[in-house]
C-alpha cells in the first residue's frame, strides 16, 4: 500500500511536467471518420466470424470518445481498425484524411492496446524508447525517463515485462504510447489492471492532459463510470456483430471531478448508460 500510495504521488507530480512536454509539441488535432465499416473474420473449413456490422461514425478532432459494450461484441476489433492493425471487409476508416496505415508511418497514432503487446526481450525502459526506434528516431533519453516517472516505473527501468505486475505491464504500455506525442490516442481497457486507486488517478489525469492540449481519443472500457467521467461521447456497441446501439453526449462541464460524480446528471447518466449495457448484455448470443 505504501509504495502504491508513493507512485500515486510521484504519478502527479510527473503527470503535470507530460503536459508541458505535450503542450511544446504543436501538433494539430485529426478528426476521424468511420464509413459502413464492417468486419468479417474467415476461420478454417469456411466459418466466418462476423465481429463488426456497418459502424458509422464521424469523431470531432479532438474529441474524446469511450467505447463500451459486451465481452466479445466487436470493440477491440473496431480499435485495432482504426488503428491500422485489422483492414475492414467493408467500408473505410480515414483519419484527418489519411488512411490508419498513413497515419501509423507518420507516427500521429499512440496505441495502448489490450493485450499490452510489450516486447518480453526488452526492458520497460527500451520498451517506452521503441516508438523512437521503429520511427527511425534518435531516443529522446530524457523524454523516456519522464515516460516511466509518469506512470510510476522510474526504479524498474531495467525490468522486463515478466517482472512486471499486470497493471505495471499496462502503465508501460500507456507511456510507450504517449511516447510521440501523438494526434489520436487508441486505447483498449488501458486501465482494467490497475487497483481503484490509481485508476481514478489516471482517469483524472488523462483527462488533465487531454484537457491542455485536445488528442483525439477513443478509449475502450468496460467501466460506464470511466466512460462517463472521461468522454465527450459514450458509444455503446450491441452484441456480435458489433453496432453502435447507442450513442450518448456527455456535456457535463470540465474538468470534471469526484464532485462530478457525485451531481444527479452523472448519476443519471450513468444509470442511463448502465442500464442499456444491461440490456445488450442480456441480449446476447452465447460467445
Ligand atoms: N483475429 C481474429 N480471428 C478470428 N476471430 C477474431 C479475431 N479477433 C477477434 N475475433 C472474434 O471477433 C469477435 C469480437 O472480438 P473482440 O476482441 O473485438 O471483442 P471485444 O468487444 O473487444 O471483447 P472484450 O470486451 O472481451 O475484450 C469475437 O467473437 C472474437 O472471437
Ligand atoms: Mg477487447
Amino acid at each position: 500500500m505504501m509504495s502504491n500510495l508513493h507512485d500515486v504521488i510521484r504519478l502527479e507530480g510527473f503527470l503535470s511536467r507530460q503536459e508541458v512536454c505535450m503542450e511544446a509539441g504543436n501538433q494539430s488535432t485529426s478528426d476521424i471518420v468511420l464509413e459502413g465499416v464492417r468486419k468479417r473474420f474467415e476461420l478454417a473449413k469456411g466459418q466466418v466470424i462476423d465481429a463488426v456490422e456497418h459502424v458509422d461514425l464521424n469523431i470531432a478532432g479532438g474529441e474524446f470518445i469511450a467505447l463500451i459494450g459486451p465481452s466479445g461484441c466487436g470493440k477491440s476489433t473496431l480499435l485495432r481498425m482504426v488503428a491500422g492493425l485489422e483492414t475492414p471487409s467493408h467500408g473505410q476508416i480515414k483519419i484527418a484524411g489519411q488512411t490508419p496505415n498513413e497515419c501509423i508511418k507518420q507516427q500521429k497514432l499512440g496505441i495502448a492496446m489490450q493485450e499490452h503487446g510489450l516486447m518480453p526481450w526488452l526492458s520497460a525502459w527500451d520498451n517506452i524508447a521503441l516508438p523512437f526506434r521503429l520511427a527511425g528516431l534518435p531516443v529522446d533519453i530524457d523524454r523516456v525517463h519522464e515516460l516511466l516517472a509518469l506512470v510510476g516505473l522510474d526504479e524498474f527501468a531495467n525490468a522486463l515485462p515478466k517482472q512486471l505486475s499486470g497493471g505495471m505491464k499496462q502503465r508501460v504500455s500507456i507511456a510507450r504510447a504517449l511516447a510521440l506525442e501523438p494526434q489520436v490516442l487508441i486505447l483498449d481497457e488501458p486501465f482494467g489492471a490497475l487497483d481503484a486507486v490509481t485508476r481514478r488517478l489516471m482517469n483524472n489525469e488523462l483527462q488533465r492532459i487531454w484537457s491542455r492540449k485536445p488528442t483525439t481519443t477513443i478509449l475502450v472500457t468496460h467501466s460506464v463510470e470511466e466512460a462517463v467521467f472521461l468522454a465527450d461521447r459514450v458509444c455503446l456497441m450491441s452484441p456480435r456483430p458489433g453496432r453502435l446501439a447507442l450513442v450518448e453526449p456527455i456535456t457535463l462541464e470540465r474538468p470534471r471531478s469526484l464532485e462530478t460524480m457525485q451531481t444527479a446528471e452523472f448519476r443519471n447518466l450513468l444509470a442511463k448508460l448502465t442500464a442499456a449495457l444491461d440490456e445488450v448484455c442480456m441480449s446476447a448470443p452465447a460467445q
